[in-house]
């Protein structure tokens, strides 16, 4: 019996090497010690022998059991193995290579039109000295209105449909910036003229929304400060970032306009560049789009600031980045900017 267990073994032992698939593994190990596999056949005949024979048989068969099936555990985790490995082979993607991303059939992501132009308009300014300031989208009312010279009951503050926090007793406590001219604030009393600087970032307004007004739309501060500051800097500032822009030189025009927080203000208006001025729904048929209110900083703003308008003036002005990007893409509606439909979104890609 000794001998017929010690067969076996070595028969199960050759087997399991030439087995390559677990199933085939699993099938071998029943047949070999499943109940009424190989082994406990021979052992049926171990009643027929003496009691010496059966205790030296039990505990060679017992060791010779054992052994089969740490075999069969090791052939088992083996295969996996080289199962994974051959999967990783077989699926390996080299993500620096475009074709071998896309012949899997895996889309991949770009910048948002929007996340594009501000980037490029920060480099223009960057480039030009300009510091990049950033500020909280919820503010208080002193440098959303105040600060910007527009006090409390002043009827510009109707000119901006803002979004209210209510405190628990009912009255208006902060709210959502109605546009990035509250960093101008922030900006001066943290340094010193001569400085410039811009500010990009959404803003909120509670108003209706069509082809060309949205309740979250995104904005560009920009001011600057010093001695002998004219309406000629302003010009030259925006003349050459639009001309980065749209890689040619632009119509501009300036109508005068009125903002609190400026004197004289300015709207800057540039050539609409879907109907190339012929007029259409963007640019409501008059051929120019308004693309920046502007003008030169008030005298009780420079003084909001901490900064003495005696000696010291500037400009500022606040670029719609939305409409820029509408104008350098040729978008008519902007609320496609928001929309997340990916078939809008993806035609964007910069890689
Ligand atoms: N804050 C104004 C708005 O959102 C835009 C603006 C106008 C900003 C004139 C300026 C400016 O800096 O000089 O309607």
């Amino acid at each position: 019996m000794l001998e017929k267990l010690d067969d076996l073994f070595t028969s199960f032992e050759k087997a399991l090497e030439e087995k390559l698939l677990q199933a085939d593994v699993l099938n071998l190990k029943s047949e070999y010690l499943g109940k009424k596999g190989k082994v406990s056949e021979v052992l049926k005949s171990l009643k027929d022998v003496s009691l010496e024979e059966k205790k030296v048989i039990g505990p060679r068969a017992n060791e010779l059991k054992e052994k089969m099936n740490q075999m069969v555990a090791k052939k088992l985790s083996a295969i996996e193995i080289a199962e994974i490995n051959e999967k990783l082979a077989k699926e390996k993607i080299d993500i620096t290579n475009r074709e071998s991303v896309q012949a899997l059939g895996i889309k991949s992501g770009g910048y948002h039109p929007a996340t594009i132009i501000q980037r490029e308009v920060e480099d223009i300014f960057l480039s030009m000295g300009f510091d990049i300031l950033d500020g909280p989208h919820i503010e208080d009312e002193f440098h959303n209105f105040e600060a910007l010279n527009i006090p409390a009951d002043h009827p510009a503050r109707d000119m901006q449909d803002t979004f209210w926090f209510q405190k628990p007793t009912g009255e208006n406590s902060y709210l959502l910036r109605t546009h990035t001219s509250t960093i101008q604030v922030r900006g001066m009393t943290s340094r010193k003229p001569p400085f410039k600087f811009i500010a990009p970032g959404k803003v909120f307004r509670c108003e209706r929304t069509d082809a060309s007004h949205e309740m979250v739309f995104h904005q560009l501060e920009g001011m600057m400060v010093g001695e002998d500051i004219s309406v000629a800097h302003l010009t030259y500032f925006m003349k050459t970032v639009l001309k980065e822009i749209f890689k040619k030189d632009m119509e501009i025009r300036l109508r005068p306009g009125f903002f609190p927080f400026v004197e004289p203000g300015f709207e800057l208006d540039i050539e609409c560049q879907v109907c190339k001025g012929k007029g259409c729904s963007v640019c409501k048929k008059t051929g120019w789009v308004e693309l920046l209110p502007c003008g030169m900083v008030h005298p009780n703003v420079l003084e909001a600031g901490g900064i003495d308008s005696e000696k010291y003036n500037g400009f500022a002005f606040g670029l719609g980045l939305d409409r820029l990007v509408m104008m350098r893409y040729g978008i008519d509606d902007i609320r496609h900017l928001h929309g997340a439909d990916l078939r809008f979104i993806s035609q964007f890609r910069t890689y």
